[in-house]
């Protein structure tokens, strides 16, 4: 029987893979690889997320790098081909994870190949398909195996979209195994401290989306949205490197140099999560911070008009503001009166979602134990 084979091409896939791998290693599974597109490549998009969640080197480097859609989903494609080809038996399966262009191309490619194709974060959905996540999501769903889901609106969508019972499981948040596990580290860390803020006084943000970061209108709107931010709290901004290059191209990376707003590059996930846990409210346009937010009881304030996460607004932390900057501002002044969103615990983000990953993956039906 062939390997088991794990895609990690961009930074929020990181904190996905850790936990599994490491829940396969410690039932001393043979036979697992894992595969890096190298979708994301800085050492802040991705080598500082393999030391400190504690992820071995990958058995592959496909070195892909950026570019448009097209060429990137491509090459990536061309170069998981030939890694799986080069294989001397086909794997037992390839386990995606999240919903990047990594994730739509390895499955792409191992369908093809007629290998069994397991998706972990499965069924979410923002219905909004100007979002390439969106179709990144629509494809792996329709043609993997096995759909592993983070969060119950997931069973509801595959339902709706008349996907057999039998290829979707409900396991709960992998992501936030990564974060129950760091979190001891994270704290150890006084990020506060480290930027001149007090636990529970200051805002965080990040922001990256095409939607709100390539459209320079929408970035001017924003960055005066968080002057705001800045001058009612300090404000801490590790700033994407999509982000970096929209603020200098369209001359407003200065208008955010000012006092009670920092800007850094992009943090490792302890820095980050050592920051956010200890945040007053995060300001965001990302998928994954909108689930930690929520599990740290941390207000988040979400600058995109839908989620493909609800329960993070039905159970959790999180609200969405679309393009309404005094809809946002009024989540501020909640925040600031003590009205901040708490939310309450969310079925299966527990920190145990890995093992019952693990459990199906090496499940007899799932082509049997490494
Ligand atoms: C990608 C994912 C998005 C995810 C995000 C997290 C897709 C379609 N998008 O978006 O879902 O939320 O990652 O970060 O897969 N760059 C660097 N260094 C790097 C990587 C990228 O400088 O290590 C720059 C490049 O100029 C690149 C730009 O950032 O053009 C955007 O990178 P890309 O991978 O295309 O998309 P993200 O915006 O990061």
């Amino acid at each position: 029987m062939g390997p088991l084979v794990f895609v990690a091409g961009a930074r929020p896939n990181l904190m996905k893979i850790a936990p599994m791998l490491r829940e396969l290693e410690r039932r001393g599974a043979r036979d697992v690889l894992l595969v890096h597109t190298g979708q994301h490549y800085d050492f802040e998009m991705s080598g500082v997320f393999f030391q400190q969640l504690g992820i071995r080197e990958p058995d592959a480097h496909l070195q892909i790098g950026s570019g448009s859609h097209g060429e990137q989903t491509g090459r990536i494609m061309i170069g998981f081909e030939a890694f799986l080809a080069g294989l001397p038996t086909p794997p037992r399966a390839v386990v995606v994870v999240g919903d990047v262009n990594s994730t739509m191309a390895c499955t792409l490619v191992a369908s093809k190949r007629h290998v069994p194709v397991v998706h972990v974060e499965a069924g979410l959905r923002s219905f909004d398909r100007a979002m390439p996540e969106e179709i990144n999501r629509l494809v792996t769903d329709a043609i993997a195996d096995q759909l592993l889901v983070s969060e119950p609106a997931g069973m509801v969508n595959l339902a709706a979209e008349g996907v057999a019972a039998a290829r979707v499981h409900y396991v709960g948040n992998v992501m936030i195994d990564s974060l129950v596990q760091q979190l001891p580290a994270a704290r150890a860390l006084g990020m506060p401290a480290r930027h001149g803020a007090t636990p529970g006084q200051y805002a965080v943000v990040t922001l990256h989306r095409p939607s709100n970061v390539d459209d320079p209108a929408r970035l001017a709107e924003l960055v005066r949205f968080l002057q705001r931010v800045a001058a009612a709290m300090p404000t801490v901004f590790p700033v994407h490197p999509r982000t970096d290059k929209q603020l200098t191209a369209h001359g407003l990376r200065g208008a955010l140099e000012r006092p009670g707003l920092t800007l850094t590059a992009p943090l490792g996930y302890q820095e980050f999560v050592g920051l956010m846990a200890d945040a007053r409210v995060v300001v965001s346009d990302s998928g994954g911070i909108q689930e930690e937010t929520s599990y740290l009881g941390v207000p988040c304030i979400t600058l995109r008009a839908n989620t493909e996460r609800p329960v993070t607004v039905e159970r959790g932390t999180n609200v969405l503001v679309g393009d309404d900057f005094d809809a946002a501002w009024r989540v501020v002044e909640d925040v600031l009166a003590g009205r901040g969103k708490r939310g309450g615990p969310i079925d299966g983000w527990d920190g145990r979602a890995a093992e019952r990953v693990v459990d199906l993956l090496l499940a007899p039906a799932a082509g049997g134990a490494a």
